[in-house]
């Protein structure tokens, strides 16, 4: 099989990987990729015209196409691929809205009885700030769209709801996506993530794994893309992952087949695992990065003929999924300054050494090929991640990694596993 992926992060590096060892797959192609991806895959300089990707995918005999990101979901993506008959896998424009749009997605949880929190949603500023002053409590504000992770804002007293909600409504700091916003009310507890293949109906889960949001030790500082993740996650314990199946997973499937948006690809629910429960924070329509990273290496089977079962329908025939037992660890190096501004261009040097490292392996976000070097290219760099026997050993050996390697000013989270860590 030929199979190109869209995307050039480190989740995409993690997928061209993990489909590299396919043994259906002749060759891979990434667009654009990043120069990890750019020593297993050709990269394919391309934008994101869909239909001039889609023009390249039937020209080269394309037969699978893995879409890694969320934007180009929301905008239809497979949608174009599928008009032309070509294979794409993930949610078409109108699933991804699950992901694409905060206010959808709190609509399809209470018409489903999901479990999430009270949220009102408001296009108009001063009613928002009114319903803040009148519901006097503490509470997240949200860009109804797409604002690659960073527009949820906490909103713990009135005056930072307030300014939450001029930021995105009047200031429009992130655009259109921030046309209408979400007030809902804080909920307290542990987060975990779920990840599950979905086939429109069958549904297959994935081992679980947790990411690091905040910038710093301690889940202190800015949110971020993710920092750092692990897997198993031990806050998910098998009482809760059949909770979390028969409550949000199977009635958020349902729910989208019954309102004509079947749901095909992997559905990624973030959760609070609060005194009452777990509840929804959020769903994403594609893999977390850099939960990908410590995902996909446990993955035991074969990960094309899972997605290819996903476009058609077919996956209940691939329910004996096998995962190794070995834990994961994944500890992301970023460029000085991210979240805020950050410079670019700086040389990475250890790659190699980290590579050669018991189960570790360098997963590139943000990096490029320049001359001789591989140079950083983005905010969150390299996702170094290590499987190991146990999930200490895991950590140890992540960091291990991160060692070997040298970028100037860059930085990392000492603390990744901590909480699970603490539960083990
Ligand atoms: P989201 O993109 O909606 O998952 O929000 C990003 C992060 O903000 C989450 O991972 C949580 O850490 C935090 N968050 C979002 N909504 C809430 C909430 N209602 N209560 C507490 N924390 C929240
Ligand atoms: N790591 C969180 C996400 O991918 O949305």
């Amino acid at each position: 099989m030929k199979i190109l992926v869209i995307g050039q992060g480190g989740r995409e590096h993690t997928l061209v990987w993990k489909i590299a060892q396919s043994p259906l797959v002749e060759k891979i192609y990434c667009a654009p990729g990043n120069a990890g991806i750019a020593q297993i895959a050709e990269p394919i300089p391309m934008g994101n015209d869909f239909d001039e990707l889609a023009d390249w995918a039937e020209s080269t005999n394309i037969d699978l196409t893995v879409v890694g990101p969320e934007n180009p979901l929301a905008a239809g993506i497979v949608d174009v691929f599928r008009e032309r008959g070509l294979k794409a896998f993930g949610p078409d424009k109108r699933a991804a809205q699950l992901e694409g749009s905060k206010d959808f997605a709190k609509q399809l949880m209470v018409e489903n009885d999901i479990p999430t929190a009270l949220y009102r949603t408001f296009v108009d500023a001063d009613e928002a700030i009114d319903y803040i002053k009148t519901n006097n409590t503490s509470v997240f504000v949200k860009a109804d769209g797409l604002a690659a992770g960073k527009g949820v804002i906490p909103g713990r007293t009135i005056d930072e709801a307030t300014q939450a909600v001029k930021t995105i409504l009047v200031d429009k700091a992130f655009g259109d996506a921030g046309n209408s916003v979400v007030i809902e009310e804080e909920l307290i507890g542990e987060e975990a993530s779920f990840t599950v293949l979905v086939d429109g109906s069958y549904c297959l889960t994935f081992v679980s794994s947790q990411d690091h949001k905040m910038s710093h030790d301690g889940d202190t500082g800015k949110n971020t893309g993710g920092m750092g993740a692990y897997s198993p996650a031990p806050v998910m314990t098998p009482e809760l992952h059949d909770y979390v199946m028969e409550r949000v997973v199977y009635p958020t499937v349902k729910g989208m087949a019954n309102i004509g948006c079947p749901f095909k690809g992997v559905l990624y629910v973030g959760l609070m695992i609060t005194d009452a429960g777990p509840k929804v924070l959020e769903f994403n329509c594609r893999f977390g990065d850099p939960e990908a990273q410590v995902l996909l290496p446990r993955l035991k089977s074969d990960l094309v003929p899972l997605m290819m079962a996903c476009i058609d329908g077919t996956l209940d025939q691939l329910a004996d999924v096998q995962w190794h037992t070995e834990a994961a660890a994944c500890v992301v190096m970023a460029s000085g300054g991210y979240p805020n501004p950050y410079q670019t261009g700086k040389i990475i040097t250890g790659l190699a050494d980290a590579s050669l490292i018991d189960g570790v392996n360098v997963f590139h976000a943000g990096t490029k090929q320049d001359g001789e070097n591989v140079v950083t290219n983005g905010g969150r760099v390299l996702g170094v991640t290590a499987l190991a026997d146990d999930l200490k050993s895991a950590i140890e050996q992540a960091y291990r990694g991160v060692s070997a390697i040298h970028i100037d000013n860059a930085h990392w989270r000492t603390d990744i596993g901590y909480r699970a860590l603490s539960r083990i």
